[in-house]
């Protein structure tokens, strides 16, 4: 008797599931089956996923390979983005050239801020789209592992992140003056509590803001009950070191 109960339980239970779409999507009947993330592939096999030669689009940024299938608008054949299938254009995403001579998934040479768009853009992959594998050649060995080359570009992005990282402190602690310009009176430049986008309870004078070992600077305000006259800080030429404002003559 208790084993028939169970039965018909068990057996109802299995029918809501299968009947109630909120059920089956929570039980995860309905999702489509993952594909494994960490396929390798070759260049050739990889050249095949381009929406003709096999139906899926596939495109490979820093070696990484994701299924892009899901934006037939954007990587099919005949859209915009259709380059970027089928290979690692890497650099593509940087130089915004989308044609076969500039194919190419070197990147090493690249600035660091050409670097922190790139790394934006895996990221973008990474959000967006399933990543399904890695692409044998310049940055995985065939047992999947980078290679030197893409510990070489890992190092150079994290580099590059970093120093963005010193420059938004810097920015923080030094916000950017207002600047403008006047061809019959020359420059002025000025600070607010909000100047260079930076909100604070306090206010600043300009100063000079020499880059370390150069002579290349930019105007900063200067919290003088903080922070102390510096030896990288300079006074506008002319200008009371306490004023807000400075005129910069032609
Ligand atoms: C370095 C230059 C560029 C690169 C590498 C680039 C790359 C891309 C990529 C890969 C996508 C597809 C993103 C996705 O998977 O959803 C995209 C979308 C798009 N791009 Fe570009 N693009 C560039 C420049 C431009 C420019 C100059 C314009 C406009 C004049 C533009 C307009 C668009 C638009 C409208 C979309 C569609 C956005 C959407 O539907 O969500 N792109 N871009």
């Amino acid at each position: 008797m208790y084993v028939q109960l169970l039965v018909v339980a068990i057996l109802s239970v299995i029918t809501a599931i299968y009947f109630d779409p909120a059920l089956r999507a929570f039980f995860h009947f309905d999702s489509a089956p993952q594909k494994p993330r960490n396929r390798l592939f070759t260049s050739e096999e990889l050249s095949l996923y381009n929406g003709e030669s096999k139906p899926e689009l596939y495109l490979a940024i820093l070696g990484k390979v994701f299924d892009v299938s899901k934006s037939w608008n954007h990587y099919g054949p005949g859209q915009s983005y259709h380059f970027f299938t089928g290979r690692d254009g890497s650099r593509s995403f940087v130089t915004g050239k989308f044609d076969e001579t500039e194919a190419s998934d070197q990147v090493a040479d690249l600035v660091p801020e050409e670097l922190r768009s790139l790394n934006h853009w895996v990221r973008f992959y990474g959000k967006e789209y399933q990543r399904i594998g890695k692409l044998i050649g310049r940055y995985y060995r065939e047992d999947g592992k980078l290679t030197q080359y893409g510990r070489e570009v890992k190092k150079l992005m994290k580099t590059a992140d970093e120093a963005q990282q010193d420059k938004d402190r810097e920015k923080l602690k030094y916000p950017p003056c207002n600047i403008e310009f006047d061809p019959s009176k020359g420059s002025r430049v000025w600070c607010t509590n909000k100047s260079g986008g930076i909100e604070r309870d306090w206010i600043g004078v300009p100063r000079q803001l020499y880059e370390p070992g150069s002579h290349n600077y930019r105007c900063a305000c200067i919290n003088l009950d903080r922070d102390s006259e510096m030896a990288n800080l300079k006074q506008y030429e002319g200008c009371d070191s306490r004023s807000v404002t400075c005129l910069i003559k032609l």
